[in-house]
């Protein structure tokens, strides 16, 4: 498949890794680290080497995996790490992992020494169309989340579908909602083909056109001024029924699993507050329900969902801001939208 170009960088897909070799070899790098978490340092890592011949010139420094070491104590050991093994701005970062990994290793790189170059290979379904695209980096501060960040591109990024392989079901179809989304927000004939496609078979999927969806609106406002805000689709209700459930759920939401729920509710509002029409919003209930575990808004919860989407850092001056959807496969942003309408969403959500 062809490369896609972004703004300073470009993203490859299958077969690029092949001549990741040559490039690191030809950009002279003084020292080469592979961040990694536990479980990529075990399934990806011996894939990654040997798309690289066997690649062994680096220096791998291995995370615990999982959100709640996106923060900044792992990076203080990790810079002071890079320290220790005589980093300079000459260095290079290669981050080999899912979002937690591609998120934090990128901001970390973003500020060790003011800044190394990085690359990002992605290992998880929702990393490869998501996480990793667009230069954001960040981590999060108590249960808020991506508190800390910088906009920063890494050099280039590896979209590898073999790494799927040993993703588990429930991963990939979190990955999955993130590619649904990209369909309702700018391509209603590529959500309709999602509906037929099997996630379970990561050959099957069509992230190219993930991809490519997610460049082309963050190449036109890498900033998230205007028109990124359409990727927040779902995400405004989701993030706060993914930081309850985190926070009170004995086998929390993935982050898929949230913005899916987040879909429905956001596709309700989009009914009264923007042009969806309600047989839109049934076919996007109906397949969202075929596909995710149902879930229910325990009603003690509305208040602290409202608190935490107040707390959302896409918000201005006070209003909870929403990006709805006109029709299915366009969206607009910055809608504000009243209380009560919010939380009818909800009830419509635990009706169906
Ligand atoms: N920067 C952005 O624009 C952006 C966009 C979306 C999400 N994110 C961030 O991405 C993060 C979520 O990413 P995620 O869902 O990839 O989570 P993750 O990185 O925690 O990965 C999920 C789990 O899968 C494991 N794993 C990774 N690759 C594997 C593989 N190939 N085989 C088996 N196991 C594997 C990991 O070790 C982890 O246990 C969140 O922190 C979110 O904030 C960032
Ligand atoms: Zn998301």
């Amino acid at each position: 498949m062809e490369p896609l170009t972004s703004a300073g960088h470009t993203l490859y897909f299958e077969s690029g890794l092949v001549a990741l070799k040559n490039l690191i070899e030809s950009h002279q790098y003084s020292k080469v680290f592979v961040l990694t978490d536990e479980h990529t340092s075990e399934v990806c890592l011996p894939v990654f080497q040997s798309f690289l011949e066997d690649f062994q010139e680096f220096d791998l420094i291995e995370t615990a995996a999982g959100e709640e070491n996106k923060n900044i104590d792992f990076c203080i050991g990790i810079w002071k790490t890079l320290l220790d093994f005589e980093a300079d701005r000459k260095s290079l970062m290669i981050n080999l992992g899912g979002g937690v990994i591609t998120d934090m290793g990128g901001f970390i790189a973003s500020t060790y020494k003011r800044g190394i170059d990085f690359i990002n290979v992605p290992t998880t379904l929702l990393s490869q169309v998501d996480a990793s695209v667009g230069g954001k980096t960040g981590i999060d501060v108590d249960t808020v989340k991506n508190m800390v960040g910088t906009f920063t591109l890494p050099q280039m990024v590896f979209i590898e579908t073999e790494f799927l392989k040993t993703l588990p079901p429930r991963e990939l179809l979190s990955g999955f909602a993130e590619m649904i989304k990209h369909g309702l927000i700018a391509d209603k004939a590529y959500y309709e083909r999602l509906k037929t496609t099997d996630y379970l078979n990561p050959a099957a999927i069509d992230i190219y056109r993930s991809v490519e969806i997610k460049n082309e609106v963050v190449t036109i406002d890498p900033h998230e001024k205007n028109l990124r805000k359409i990727l927040n689709f779902g995400h405004t209700i989701g993030h706060a029924v993914e930081s309850y459930s985190l926070a009170n759920d004995e086998n929390p939401l993935t982050h898929g699993e949230a913005i899916a729920i987040g879909f429905v509710c956001e596709a309700a509002l989009s009914i009264k507050n923007s042009t969806l029409t309600q047989p839109e919003l049934k076919d996007i209930s109906e397949y969202i329900l075929s596909l995710y575990p149902k879930y229910h808004i325990r009603k003690e919860s509305f208040d602290s969902l409202l608190e935490l989407m107040k707390s959302d850092k896409k918000n201005e001056d006070g209003n909870i801001l929403f990006s709805l959807l006109e029709s299915t496969g366009k969206c607009t942003f910055n809608c504000r939208v009243a209380t009560a309408d919010i939380l009818s969403s909800l009830e419509y959500y635990n009706s169906l």
